[in-house]
């Protein structure tokens, strides 16, 4: 059975920086810059321009992990695409980005399955684990696993949804899952879901239970309340369930794998709020220069976050070849992952 390890990672950030300040004075929000950097760690995001879709932001990201695997388009065998923020309710963006990718034009067309996760938060490492088993199975050779979400188009820009749009930005990252006969790769992937708290952190845009799915107008028009438009979240639930979860993933990971957190060198986690991530590594122990962050600029990019971070690690060279890492995620559904690779 091969290993399934990660052979190229790549992300992409639109270049639009919206700082803390911007959302006071940009968007008349009744915030400040304080507030939001106490209580999260985020000091700006980026935002996408109007006509950009998240198949769009998934494109650059896909492309450069790609080609640092050492591969092209046509090489894979499937794809990934994580996100909450699809460009429609339907189709899924992996198919959008699949044409994108040029896999279906000229001779050499190469129709690869485009399958969409819809875990949140989690959504990268659900996607992982799911690859790796398509790899180490021999069903796949590459797998482009993707994390890509447009935030910005569906956020409460006013003081009355201050709450949740002061948290979040617009980025895509990506890895390729391969295969190899080398002793390295993904170890272990552990994942959990607790559906009792679905409605906790959630965008309830339609409900299909009801005709019609969406309210109408005399006019036919669609009508949606703003509690239904936009997400709503009990964040100090989600807070403690975070941390309570990301501990118990990581804990469950090294006792599987009989490892200790001191055999860890990088720890890559999903960035919702910084100071849930300090909290979860102080009562691990785990040392600060062991954290790698950047929330600080990006914000909560959801299932981007994690390949964001090693994309941008293995640029700055902290992240090198031979190191174990240690990814963990929490989110809406709730749904948490934990994945250790040795790079
Ligand atoms: O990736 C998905 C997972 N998501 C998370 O992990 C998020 C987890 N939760 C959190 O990170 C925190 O709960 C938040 C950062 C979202 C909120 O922090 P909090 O300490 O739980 O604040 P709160 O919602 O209880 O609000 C405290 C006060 C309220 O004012 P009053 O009612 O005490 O007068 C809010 O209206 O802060 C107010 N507030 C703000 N003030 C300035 C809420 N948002 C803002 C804001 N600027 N952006």
């Amino acid at each position: 059975m091969p290993n399934a390890y990660i052979s190229g990672t790549g992300f992409h950030v639109p270049p639009r920086v919206v700082t803390n300040d911007a959302l006071r004075t940009e968007y008349g929000i009744d915030t400040t810059s304080d507030w939001i950097i106490q209580r999260t760690g985020i000091e700006e995001r980026r935002f996408a321009e109007e006509g950009v879709g998240t198949a769009d932001l998934a494109l650059p990201a896909a492309r450069d992990a790609i080609e640092r695997a050492g591969l092209r388009p046509h090489d894979l065998d499937m794809i990934l695409f994580a996100t909450l923020s699809p460009d429609h309710a339907f189709p899924g963006s992996g198919c959008y980005l699949q044409a994108k990718l040029g896999l279906c034009d000229g001779n050499d067309a190469k129709f690869v399955p485009a399958l969409d996760v819809r875990n949140q938060c989690s959504g990268f490492l659900y996607s992982l684990g799911a690859a790796t088993s398509m790899v180490k199975s021999g069903a796949c050779k590459h797998v482009l696993v993707v994390g890509a979400e447009k935030h910005s188009a569906a956020l409460d820009l006013t003081t009355r949804g201050r709450t949740v749009a002061s948290l979040f930005g617009d980025g895509a990252g990506a890895v390729v899952v391969s295969a190899t006969e080398e002793d390295r790769g993904v170890r272990g992937w552990w994942l959990g879901a607790d559906g009792r708290h679905a409605s906790v952190l959630s965008q309830k845009v339609w409900d299909i239970k009801k005709r019609n799915f969406i309210p109408l107008d005399e006019e036919g028009r669609g009508l949606v309340e703003p509690s239904h438009m936009w997400a709503q979240m009990d964040g100090k639930l989600v807070f403690r369930h975070a941390v309570e979860r990301m501990i118990g993933a990581l804990m469950r990971a090294c006792m599987e794998l009989s490892i200790t957190r001191d055999d860890i060198d990088l720890f890559f986690f999903h960035q919702a709020n910084l100071r849930i991530n300090q909290y979860v590594a102080d009562q691990i122990g785990i040392p600060p220069e062991r954290l790698v962050s950047n929330i600080q600029r990006y914000g909560n990019t959801t299932a981007a976050t994690i390949p964001i971070l090693l994309a941008e690690a293995e640029r700055s060279g902290k992240l090198e070849r031979g190191m174990k890492v240690a990814m963990v995620g929490f989110g809406s559904g709730f749904t948490w992952g934990a994945a250790v690779v040795d790079w």
